[in-house]
């Protein structure tokens, strides 16, 4: 079947490795394509399940879209509006970035309420209202999305929260369009400005990502570029907590340190020793992790998207770790897996309350998600025995060739 790992734990995963394109930053990007009618290449572009997905989704549009080796070409000359239906879009959370686009392409889009990892309730009413304020007729009817406008007009919009998605959708419908739109509290992921510049770029005019406003001066054409996303921030911080957790010594380029910050930080606490320079981050395990607190938060606050990574790292942390999730309401579904492994953990709403072991020990656990699976690969990494984990289709939407990366830096994991 081939849709699990087997894991025996104990080797440290020490070596090199170079993260891929930001999953996050490539797929908003993907959708940006279809705001032109020439030819855009994605360079170095991850073949991840969720990168694959969104090809098909595009393809389904008429997009022509192939691989040349690691680069993403995509040719929406002869793209038209055709309904997405849930078989597209049940598995992908960022196919309501297609919104958007194809609002903007298309001035028409009907998209099924979009998938994705199951961690809460991920309503999108700040992208719908968003686009009601920008021209848009939304009507949703059945789990389905539909919208019309005659054009974009430019307004300015307040996000009750800094959500990624909507600010990314706001930034691809009106990126062309009639006037200024100006977004207060968008999201500040350094993602965000990765699809600034990218749509910069194809002669879009935005300035002020990762600030407390974006401010769009719509244009009236977008044409086609070749571009390489940033680094996967949370490729790179999983194999830094994987380091960590078995004790090992590693040296990860293709990321920025500055985009990082919030998990160095924790990680230096938990006696890491760390040193960057340019685009490496260096990370030699310490000897006595102790254990630490975690608030999820917008960026720059600490990612949610690390938390169950860090979650995993407590779990053999010295004394108690608290671990509070602020922006998902059921992102703790790892926990009931890593207390199988031998972690002593318990939960009360949005807080985890971890006491520290020596040691996991290995056992049979399943993915549920993409970063809680991530957790649990490096659980069984730490763990004395085997670890057995099912549904890895979870992690595979995100990490590219992920068990045979931790087999190269000396890790002892095969599929099932
Ligand atoms: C993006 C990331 C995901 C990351 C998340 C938070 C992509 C493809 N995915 O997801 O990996 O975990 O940011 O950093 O980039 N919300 C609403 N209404 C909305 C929109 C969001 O209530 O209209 C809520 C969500 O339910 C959630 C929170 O806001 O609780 C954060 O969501 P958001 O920032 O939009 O995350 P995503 O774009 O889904």
């Amino acid at each position: 079947m081939n849709n699990g790992y087997i894991i025996r734990g104990g080797k440290t995963l020490s070596g090199k490795i170079k993260v891929e394109s930001a999953k996050n930053a490539v797929l908003p990007i993907m959708c940006a394509c279809l705001l032109t009618e020439e030819q855009c290449v994605i360079e170095s572009c991850p073949k991840i399940t969720d990168v694959l997905n969104m090809v098909k989704i595009l393809n389904k549009l008429g997009c022509k879209t192939k691989f040349e080796g690691e680069n993403l070409i995509i040719d929406s000359s002869l793209a038209k509006n055709v309904a997405l239906d849930n078989s597209l879009t049940k598995e992908l959370r960022s196919s309501v970035f297609i919104l958007g686009s194809m609002v903007s392409r298309f001035k028409k889009a009907s998209v099924s309420y979009p998938g994705g990892c199951d961690i809460g309730l991920r309503p999108i009413d700040l992208h719908i209202n968003a686009f009601r304020e920008l021209g848009v007729i939304v009507s949703e009817d059945g789990g389905e999305i539909n919208c019309v406008a005659n054009k974009i007009v430019g307004n300015e919009i307040y996000l009750d929260f800094p959500s990624v998605g909507a600010t990314e959708n706001i930034m691809l419908l009106t990126a062309v369009s009639d006037g200024t739109t100006v977004i207060y509290n968008p999201a500040k992921e350094p993602e965000i400005k990765d699809l600034m510049n990218f749509l910069n770029k194809m002669g879009a005019k935005i300035v002020g990502a990762g600030r407390d406003k974006i401010v769009i001066e719509g244009v009236k054409k977008l044409h086609g570029i070749s571009y390489k996303a940033i680094g996967d921030r949370i490729e790179a911080g999983t194999f830094l907590i994987g380091t960590a957790i078995t004790g090992g010594e590693i040296e990860i380029s293709g990321i920025k340190a500055e985009n990082l910050a919030p998990l160095l930080n924790k990680l230096v606490n938990n006696t890491c020793n760390i040193r960057v320079k340019d685009d490496i981050i260096y990370l030699k395990s310490g000897l006595n992790r102790k254990g630490f607190f975690i608030d999820t938060r917008p960026h720059p606050g600490f990612p949610t998207d690390l938390q169950p990574q860090m979650l995993a790292l407590a779990c053999v942390s010295t004394g108690v770790s608290v671990i509070r999730e602020n922006i998902f309401e059921t992102r703790f579904k790892h926990v009931g897996e890593l207390v199988k492994l031998g972690a002593e953990v318990t939960v009360k709403d949005r807080v985890a309350i971890v006491t520290g072991v020596e040691r996991l020990k290995g056992g049979e656990v399943y993915a549920h998600d993409l970063r809680g699976g991530a957790a649990l690969v490096l659980a069984g990494l730490n763990a004395y025995g085997k670890t057995m984990i099912h549904d890895v289709k979870h992690i595979e939407r995100g990490y590219y060739a992920f068990e045979q990366k931790i087999k190269r830096l000396g890790g002892d994991i095969e599929r099932f």
